[in-house]
């Protein structure tokens, strides 16, 4: 299917662009990691179709937004990029393509359709493998597409044209899709459907077509990589992977804490390429907050869960998501969200404010918190976690670490500690090298090679 429209697409490129130049196309990229691999992955689709990346927007021939919508100011980032395109296409012409979770949902897939007539393409997340035919569909035959199916099975092995990744050095493989939790604030399980498996063959065979691609780093992603459930359970792939010849770092995220089994700890423990950070969303710390959410599990058993993690992987790095005046939230629930900060000792954080997401359970609450109380918890949680993440970079000063080098003078640690450093030689992306360290920031440390 995918080589029908290249050589149809090549053949056309009148269609698009004049003076016979290769068609050009521009990704913008919203939201999480897997939003970047599909990116990825559409970016491949395109080159196998005959185009060429464009460094911006306002010479490509197909602009591509792949969208996100876990909270409204991701989706008004976008709302506000397309008023932009919108005037740009009253000069130019090029075709316009919103894809990726946005859509996903009923209400916007409506609202782009009905109110957004300059959009011409329309498609979503588990549809994206046929991004060829749609945009064959409006570039051929004049139409405009909206497609959004649900529970395609996307095929992954065969349409992955690596060229197009974003780094040479490392790649992020998706093992499973999707989120069964239904945590009452988010939208996710609502766009993505159902918990999916890869099977441990494919997730194999494409980490060792990328190995041999030169990729020395394998980021595991899935919306719950701990769940995952294909031949085998999380911690045992972690194994089948470890075993791949020439990847020397493994990462994955994100982790259920109701799904982190001392299994796993053990597995961590005793693979050395599985790199000693761990993503831990803790989302709140008043235990009534989390049973709200439904997060099925509590402050207590959180903490416990990294005091194991801690005990059997000393110098582990843990980093969070936290949300701030949740419905119902009291200053007293607050306060057990900045305790399990204290005792835990994040090494990074992503923070938000509570974010309404129709079709949520959570969006049906009526006890919000105000706007004012909200923003003054957000930065009240902010000053508890810089200075400690502070504190953790402070006392790597004068130790050397073995850093993965990214490009010249930056690359990061085993447990992704970002390393600005003076360069003693040079080096190639992918690369470890010892690197003193001498300097520590909240959100970076600075070294020299040694
Ligand atoms: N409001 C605010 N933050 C949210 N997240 C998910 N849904 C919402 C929401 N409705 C956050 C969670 C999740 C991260 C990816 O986004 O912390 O872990
Ligand atoms: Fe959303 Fe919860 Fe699933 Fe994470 S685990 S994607 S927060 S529903």
């Amino acid at each position: 299917m995918t080589l029908d429209f290249r050589y149809k697409l090549t053949a056309r490129n009148d269609l698009l662009s004049d003076g016979g130049r290769r068609p050009r196309f521009f990704i913008r990229t919203y939201g999480c990691q897997m939003n970047e691999r599909d990116s990825e992955k559409m970016a491949g689709l395109l080159v196998q179709m005959g185009f060429v990346a464009a460094q911006s927007q306002d010479i490509a021939d197909v602009v591509l937004y792949n969208t996100c919508c876990v909270r409204e100011s991701a989706e008004d980032k976008v709302l506000g990029h397309l008023s932009v395109l919108r005037r740009q296409k009253t000069e130019r012409q090029f075709v316009l393509a919103v894809g990726g979770c946005m859509p996903q949902q009923k209400n916007m897939e409506q609202l782009l359709w009905d109110k957004h007539k300059y959009v011409d393409l329309i498609f979503g997340t588990g549809n994206r493998h046929r991004l060829p035919e749609f945009l064959w569909r409006v570039i051929e035959g004049g139409e405009r597409v909206c497609d959004i199916s649900e529970g395609d099975e996307l095929p992954e092995i065969g349409d992955i044209d690596v060229a197009s990744r974003e780094y040479a050095f490392k790649a992020g493989v998706n093992i499973m899709y999707g989120c069964d939790n239904f945590c009452s604030y988010c939208i996710v399980p609502h766009v993505r459907g159902r918990e999916r498996s890869r099977s441990v063959k494919d997730i194999l065979e494409e980490i060792r077509v990328l190995a041999n691609d030169g990729v020395k780093e394998i980021m595991l992603l899935g919306q719950n990589v701990n769940s995952y459930a294909g031949e085998v359970n999380f911690s045992e792939l972690l194994k089948l992977v470890h075993d791949v010849e020439g990847i020397k770092r493994i990462r994955f995220m994100t982790s259920h804490p109701k799904d982190f089994s001392d299994e796993l700890i053990a597995a961590m423990r005793d693979l050395p390429k599985v790199c000693k950070s761990v993503h831990l969303p803790l989302q709140a710390g008043s235990t009534r907050v989390l049973a709200d959410m439904n997060r099925m599990y509590t402050k207590d058993e959180y903490i416990a869960l990294v005091m194991r993690l801690k005990e059997a992987v000393p110098n582990v790095a843990i980093s969070t998501d936290i949300i701030v005046a949740y419905p119902g939230e009291t200053d007293d629930d607050f306060e057990d969200t900045l305790d399990v900060v204290r005792r835990v000792r994040f090494s990074g954080a992503f923070t938000f404010i509570y974010s309404k997401r129709s079709g949520t359970p959570a969006a049906e609450r009526t006890d919000l918190v105000s706007r004012k109380v909200a923003n003054e918890r957000f930065d009240r949680l902010t000053a508890e976690l810089y200075p400690i993440m502070t504190e953790i970079n402070e006392a790597k000063i004068g130790k050397v670490f073995d850093v993965m080098v990214e490009e010249n003078g930056r690359g990061r640690m085993d447990d992704h500690t970002l390393v600005h450093f003076i360069a003693t030689q040079s080096m190639t992306a992918g690369e470890i090298i010892p690197v003193r360290i001498d300097e520590a920031k909240t959100f970076y440390v600075t070294g020299v090679s040694v």
